[in-house]
């Protein structure tokens, strides 16, 4: 039996990766999919093999007025989401922290920390008005641990596990059953790991294998696992330091 049938599931960075792979996996289980990422090709070809109702938009989420129209266009059309995967995420190339430009800083900051609060603040609201929701914000081994040469990605990761524990407690103090989690995915062969471990991305799974088993399992998530930092099961949970 599919087990997303009659679900709305917004998934952040759509077009790649384990959004990419997600974003399939739901809309093979019955769900209606509204994706985002930037590259026009990727929706183009999300869009040509997941057809409407589920829709894959160009939204740079670290642009707070563009998931402010994503937002709007979403729930005026389907409601509020039952699922939001805060998915979209970049890493800096391998340096210290220093040979880093403040530039470079920014924009994974902008996206891996500010994104996550642009969606949140922009969907959030909808899911409390109906009571009901899940929140996924997709942490790293790099969340919870440290290596040289990805500090800012690290220090990014990190903030996610401490705002997703703190805006569940603003849910909980809102009386609502809005849930939400950080989940950290695992180790998986995609254009992130390719750029942080070079051909050594390939001893790990790709995104089609992970997602057999974090499909079903983000799927699962409901009351019990709100505040929590999970793991997906079966995942290596850290980074291997090289
Ligand atoms: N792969 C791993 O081993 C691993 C381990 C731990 C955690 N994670 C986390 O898992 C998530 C997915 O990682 P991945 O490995 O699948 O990465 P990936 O292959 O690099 O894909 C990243 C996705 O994010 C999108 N994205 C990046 N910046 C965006 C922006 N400003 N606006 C909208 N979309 C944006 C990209 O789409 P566009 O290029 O179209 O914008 C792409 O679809 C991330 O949160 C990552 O930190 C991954």
């Amino acid at each position: 039996m599919k087990k997303a049938v009659g679900k709305t599931i917004l998934v952040t960075g759509a077009t790649k990766g384990l959004g990419r792979a997600l974003s399939y996996y739901f809309a093979k289980e019955g769900a209606v999919v509204h994706g985002c990422g930037r590259d026009l090709q990727g929706l183009r070809l999300l869009a040509a093999d997941l057809p409407e109702p589920s829709q894959f938009c160009e939204v740079n989420v670290a642009d707070d007025g563009q998931v402010e129209q994503w937002s709007k266009r979403v729930i005026a059309e389907v409601g509020a989401p039952d699922l939001v995967i805060n998915n979209a995420a970049m890493i800096n190339r391998n340096a210290r922290l220093w040979e880093l430009s403040a530039d470079e800083i920014c924009e994974g900051w902008n996206v891996n920390v500010l994104g996550v609060t642009h969606v949140i603040r922009h969907f959030v609201p909808a899911m409390l008005k109906r009571g009901t929701g899940v929140v996924v914000n997709f942490s790293s081994g790099w969340g919870r641990s440290t290596s040289a040469e990805v500090a800012s990605y690290c220090a990014s990761k990190w903030a996610i596990e401490g705002l997703t524990q703190a805006f569940a407690q603003d849910l909980t103090e809102s009386g609502k059953s809005v849930v939400a989690v950080a989940v950290n995915p695992g180790i998986i062969d995609t254009q992130m790991l390719r750029s942080c471990f070079g051909s050594a991305a390939s001893h790990y799974p790709n995104p089609e294998e992970w997602v057999r088993r974090a499909g079903p399992f983000l799927l699962s998530l409901n009351a019990r696992h709100h505040g929590r930092s999970l793991d997906i099961p079966g995942e290596s949970a850290t980074w291997r330091s090289e």
